[in-house]
């Protein structure tokens, strides 16, 4: 497959040897990164093309979860303009991007799928807590990307679709896991191959959306979700978010066991035993 953004030109590197960010690529890549204390902002940044996401943009998030500073406890996830994310770039289908088969044998393309998988599972790590505030279009590689944040807020002019199917594919970016946990395997087969769309209203009732909100409510929203989250002790929040995400795989005497483990070290560490 090869490697180029849509406008055909070599994709720049979003890290730099040094670890840095490279903040000229990441602009080039769609995205734009505010870190303030313990909250990073990442923020989609291509309104002209409703945030549609190429693989530099992918690429691009790993970057930002590989360099995300220590101290930072809770990552914002959020669209420039009118959508949170029309998806892929769809003048990637179009051999503009240089393709997606061009060349690769199917391990060629496992790891390059792989690769851009990278942009979206760190925001499970335990160290933070990622809220999507998601406002207007979330299709496909943007409604997965919503279901990689631990949280959503969503606007009440959202709207979700996993357009993938209609175009011949899987969705394929991490969302069909929490998709499965959050909505039930029948619904999930029920919005994946129909590719509908899921409005504001239906995304709360079937727990897609944590928080619902006006439209102008939703920076606001997300604004005292942070500084609820903030509240609380960090060392707590990194292990209850490992122990509750590691839940739905474990029975119920392994969760019992990774209960007490937890509770050891936070045993320690208020009470100093
Ligand atoms: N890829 C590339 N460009 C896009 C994309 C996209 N996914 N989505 C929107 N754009 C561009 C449009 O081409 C248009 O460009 P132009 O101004 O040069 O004509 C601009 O963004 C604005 O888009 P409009 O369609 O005019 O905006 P509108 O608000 O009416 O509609 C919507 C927004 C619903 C998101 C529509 O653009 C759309 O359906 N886009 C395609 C969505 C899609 O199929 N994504 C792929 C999903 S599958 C996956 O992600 C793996």
């Amino acid at each position: 497959m090869a490697d180029a953004n849509t406008d055909g030109r070599p994709e720049t590197a979003t890290d730099r040897a040094d670890g840095a960010l490279d903040e000229a690529a990441l602009k080039e890549a769609g995205l734009r990164l505010e870190v303030a204390g313990a909250v990073a902002t990442v923020t989609l940044d291509r309104p002209e093309r409703r945030n549609a996401m190429t693989f530099a943009t992918w690429r691009g998030l790993a970057a930002i979860g590989r360099s995300l500073p220590a101290d930072v406890r809770v990552v914002v996830l959020r669209g420039e303009g009118p959508s949170f994310s029309a998806g892929i770039d769809l003048g990637m289908f179009s051999g503009e991007g240089g393709g997606f088969t061009d060349g690769a044998d199917a391990e060629g393309t496992d790891r390059f799928i792989a690769e851009l998988q990278e942009g979206y599972t760190w925001l499970r790590r335990p160290e933070i807590v990622t809220v999507a505030a998601v406002h207007g279009h979330a299709i496909g590689a943007g409604f997965q990307l919503a279901l990689a944040c631990d949280i959503r807020v969503v606007a009440d002019d959202a709207e979700f679709c996993m357009k993938e199917p209609a175009l011949g594919l899987v969705p394929d970016l991490t969302g069909t896991k929490p998709l499965v946990e959050i909505v039930g395997i029948g619904r999930a087969l029920e919005l994946c191959l129909t590719a509908r769309t899921v409005r504001a209203e239906e995304a709360a009732r079937i727990g897609l959306a944590e928080i619902t909100v006006p439209r102008d409510g939703l920076d606001g929203a997300v604004r005292d979700l942070v500084d609820a989250l903030l509240a609380v002790n960090a060392g707590a929040a990194v292990a209850t978010k490992r122990l509750l995400w590691q839940a739905p795989g474990n029975s119920l005497d392994e969760q019992c066991a990774a209960e007490r483990r937890e509770q050891i070290g936070r045993l320690r560490d208020v009470f100093g035993r």
